[in-house]
């Protein structure tokens, strides 16, 4: 991706559906052999990769329209995902819980570590054999057993979003209530309750830190509406706030944006929420601020890399503490490579502004840092080219034309 820098964003957008929220949903298709109907699902690589998975394990996907999608799996084929296929994208490890759920038996390859951290699946693991599934890891493999799973009370050590995801839809057809405590809260576990719920479970809770889900004998098929993608809204906003434009972000899901736009007006961006969506702009130099993240409702990580881009160009010095995970700050060096002043002492990142960035070669790590570099690309001088954009197809759907739309020179060029 190549950008030249120095230029205002102005006028509107709209988000895609979320890419957090589509995957696990698009998983719960295992949990019954009636018709799943979505709609507004984005379409993103990893979306292709979960369907591919879904139809390999005996899955027929029709796509209805641009962003609507119809899946069955009247009858599963098979019960083994692949590493080839998990190593691409983790979030397949939570084909693990509807699988077992639906048929008694999952092969799943644990994912392995990424670029942002080790990403173990203990909790995953212990919250399924809590349920009485009789788990071995072997070659690589977590070989999972059950005749029928069974409700239990479970705390996670901490409030993983993909643990919770995955228990939840194992406990779904157990006999008996399970209740998860120090659940995560986010509100793709939230949406995925919602799909679970129309398609009869019976599940309160979700969104706390506690969720009891009742044990039912069968689901049958549901249609449902994939929320927008809040973490698509949050670094459209920072493209506003960093290029000093102002831009609307039509269907962004304020409710649950509070902590972004909370930092956001503390560093100087002025940010207004009507029905229509949130609308950032920015005349003022920018100030600095603290940053940590945490789980939901606080401060995403996932918006991390694009926050750190945006206090390069603050008047002072910012710190960043990255909580949930253990390498994220892989975006830094390469923002140094633009002119940044960043000292990083393990979790924490120290931003020292104002720095005139100038635009250079730079390489994407990952998702978000990608989007993180693509930010500081509309902000330097001259001309940046982001390597490796590959990772940035992964959750963000036609980013450059949204950004084109709305005035930023950027192109894709083949790499
Ligand atoms: C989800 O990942 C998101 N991915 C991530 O977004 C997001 O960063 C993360 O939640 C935190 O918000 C999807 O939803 C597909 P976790 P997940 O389990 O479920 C540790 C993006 O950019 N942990 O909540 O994998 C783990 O190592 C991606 O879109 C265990 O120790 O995150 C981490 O430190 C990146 N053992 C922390 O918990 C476990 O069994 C939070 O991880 C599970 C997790």
């Amino acid at each position: 991706m190549v950008i030249r820098g120095g230029r205002p964003l102005r006028g509107a957008v709209a988000v895609s559906g979320s890419k957090n929220a589509t995957l696990p949903i698009l998983m719960a298709a295992l949990l019954t052999s009636e018709p799943i109907v979505l709609h507004n699902v984005p379409r993103l690589r990893d979306v292709h990769t979960a369907i591919a998975l879904l139809e390999g394990l005996g899955a027929t996907a029709r796509w209805i329209d641009d962003h609507s999608v119809e899946l069955r799996v009247g009858e599963v084929r098979a019960h083994e995902a692949s590493y080839d296929l998990v190593k691409t994208m983790r979030a397949s490890f939570v084909v693990l819980g509807p699988m077992l759920a639906r048929t008694g038996r999952a092969r799943v390859s644990t994912p392995g570590g990424c670029a942002i951290g080790a990403r173990p699946v203990n909790l995953h693991i212990a919250g399924i054999r809590a349920l009485g599934a009789r788990i071995q890891l072997r070659n690589g493999y977590v070989e999972a057993r059950a005749d029928r799973l069974s409700g239990a009370r479970l705390w996670l050590d901490n409030p993983s979003v993909g643990a919770t995801e995955n228990i939840m839809m194992a406990a779904v057809l157990a006999r008996g209530l399970t209740t998860i405590e120090n659940a995560a809260r986010e509100p793709e576990v939230q949406d995925l309750a919602r799909l679970l719920t129309a398609m009869g479970a019976r599940i309160s809770g979700a969104g706390t830190h506690v969720i009891e889900i009742e044990g039912v004998e069968r689901l049958h098929g549901a249609t449902h509406q994939i929320i927008p993608d809040r973490i698509e809204a949050g670094s459209l906003m920072v493209a506003a706030a960093i290029t000093g434009g102002e831009v609307t972000i039509e269907n962004a899901p304020t409710a649950e944006l509070d902590g972004v736009i909370a930092k956001l007006r503390e560093s100087g961006a002025a940010v207004t929420v009507d029905d229509r969506g949130v609308c950032v702009s920015r005349s003022a130099p920018l100030r600095p601020i603290e940053l940590r993240t945490l789980p939901y409702p606080g401060f995403p990580t996932d918006l991390q890399a694009q926050m750190m881009a945006l206090l390069t160009q603050a008047e002072g010095t910012s710190v960043i503490t990255e909580t949930i995970f253990e390498n994220r700050f892989m975006h830094a060096p390469e923002l140094q490579r633009m002119g940044a002043d960043i000292v990083m002492k393990g979790a924490t990142a120290v931003v020292r502004g104002r720095s005139r960035l100038s635009g250079a070669p730079v390489m994407a790590t990952d998702l978000r840092a990608s989007m993180g570099l693509i930010l500081a690309g509309l902000a330097a001088d001259n001309e940046t080219q982001v390597s490796r954009v590959y990772h940035l197809d992964r959750g963000y759907e036609a980013l450059d034309q949204k950004l084109r739309a709305l005035g930023a020179e950027i192109e894709r060029i083949p790499e």
